[in-house]
């Protein structure tokens, strides 16, 4: 039986949705997520009938990115089903109350959302209309102990179809001394700039309260009964050894996060982007070899080349 933290969940699902729409950062990860399943589906992508089943979708960060993106590469997305399933329930009212504002800027989507412990022992894809072409996870299986995290891609994969993909994303342990906040913190910083100049105080002020939301919600998960995060040769030995051998991984959320592209036949997904990492995280064991950087100022000139909506 998982621990599957509904609780905690319930309590910080606001908080969780306010910082992850927000702040660039997180959002651009999700697109970086997106991208990388579509890469990943191949031809699959024009498929007439594609189904999507988010596990652990949350207040349904990910449905705007992964239908943004799935649009591009198809002609229309009519046939397109995507199930958003999680466990606790306020994140899936969450996700209910932006469900009308997602039907009418993607109509031709058939979308649901689900309350169910997905990843528990019996749920079977039969509950989320069946087996899926995609199926894809972000930001949930590093809160589970690393004895289960192999169980839970195991579980993953057992809800896709048998020439589905399997796409996840994780956050790292990073390199002692660094912390989450450290890296990311001068990005967020970068954006409350943007923000001031570009659309006044009350922009920046919006900003501001979704950093802060972030340093309460890391606050909370340091006091919770989390386990350590794992790194990414973990995350890679254990889609192996959950029968996804030519798995690929690549870092998001600037070096602080990987992302996991399965194709369940086998077959190894195409080349993937290779996303910028902190200058923080340069030269560090794990991040060799990546000479793309970001810095405060090259993300804040990037937010003014394209700047976020929010
Ligand atoms: C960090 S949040 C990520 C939410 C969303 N994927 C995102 O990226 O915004 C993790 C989510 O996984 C959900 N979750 C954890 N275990 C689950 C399970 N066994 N079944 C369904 N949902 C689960 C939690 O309720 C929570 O909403």
């Amino acid at each position: 039986m998982l621990d599957s933290h509904h609780s905690f969940w319930n309590q910080w699902s606001r908080h969780y949705q306010g910082f992850s729409e927000t702040i660039e950062p997180y959002r651009a990860a999700q697109r970086a997520l997106a991208e990388g399943a579509v890469i990943a589906l191949d031809d699959a992508v024009t498929r007439p009938a594609l189904t999507v089943l988010d596990v652990g979708g949350g207040a349904g960060n990910l449905i705007g990115p992964m239908l943004t993106v799935l649009a591009r590469k198809r002609r229309s997305l009519a046939g397109v089903r995507y199930v958003l399933t999680d466990g606790a329930k306020d994140m899936t009212t969450l996700a209910e109350a932006r469900l009308a504002s997602l039907r009418s800027a993607f109509p031709e989507v058939d979308l649901t959302v689900l309350h169910a412990d997905t990843l528990a022992d019996g749920f079977e894809a039969t509950r989320a209309g069946g087996p899926a072409d995609l199926v894809v996870s972000s930001w949930n299986i590093e809160y589970y102990p690393s004895d289960l995290r192999l169980e839970i891609i195991r579980r993953l994969a057992h809800l896709a179809g048998p020439s589905g993909v399997v796409a996840f994303s994780s956050l790292v342990q990073l390199p002692q001394p660094l912390t989450l906040r450290e890296v990311l913190m001068p990005l967020g910083q970068a954006q409350v700039l943007q923000a001031l100049l570009t659309g006044g105080l009350g922009r920046m002020r919006k900003v501001i309260a979704s950093l802060r939301q972030i340093a309460d919600f890391g606050a909370a998960v340091s006091a919770g009964d989390f386990p350590e995060k794992p790194t990414r040769d973990e995350l890679r030995q254990l889609a192996a050894q959950a029968g996804l051998p030519s798995a690929s991984t690549e870092y998001q959320l600037f070096g602080t996060s990987v992302m996991v592209f399965a194709r369940k036949d086998g077959t190894r997904p195409g080349p993937l982007p290779r996303p910028a990492i902190s200058s923080m995280l340069i030269g560090r064991p794990g991040y060799e070899g990546h000479s793309e950087i970001v810095t405060f100022g090259s993300y804040f000139r990037e937010l003014l080349r394209n700047p976020p909506a929010i």
